[in-house]
């Protein structure tokens, strides 16, 4: 698996052609390693967003406002549904299980940091910050 999260790091998801090269370079079957990318939701078969939230909609989360969470963060990247990329490539959603960290919900992961007790303007600040984030790297 942290060969498969190194390879997702090079092109922000899994080509068949980094699972092939991660089947090699372990000497396992290209099978196998497919079926460890497919299984595990935190892989990616298809292009998503730089940044990716993965919003936590299992019980506790849900409970405590998930779905208005996940809406809004849909809105404020400007994407109709749940995993769809946004027009500037920077972001995309996910919805998925628990993450282990149900007395903060709602939560999420996002990219490599949880992110606790949500609400509409966390989210709107955290994708506000990514986003200048961009804007000082093309005037560096
Ligand atoms: Fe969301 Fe556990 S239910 S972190």
């Amino acid at each position: 698996m942290p060969a498969l999260d190194i390879a997702q790091e090079q092109e922000g998801y899994l080509t068949p052609e980094a699972m092939t090269e991660v089947a090699h370079a372990l000497n396992l079957d290209p099978g196998y390693v497919e079926g460890v990318a497919t299984f595990y939701s935190l892989f990616h078969l298809e292009p998503v967003g730089k940044h990716r939230m993965y919003i936590c909609t299992n019980l506790a989360c849900m409970l405590r406002g998930a779905y208005d969470i996940l809406a809004h963060a849909n809105h404020a990247i400007g994407v109709a549904e749940t995993g769809e990329v946004s027009s500037d490539e920077l972001f995309s959603t996910e919805e998925v299980e628990c993450l282990g960290a149900c007395e903060y919900a709602p939560m999420m992961r996002l990219d490599h940091a949880y992110h606790y007790d949500l609400t509409p303007e966390k989210i709107d600040a955290l994708v506000a910050e990514r986003r200048q984030g961009k804007r000082t790297k093309h005037r560096g």
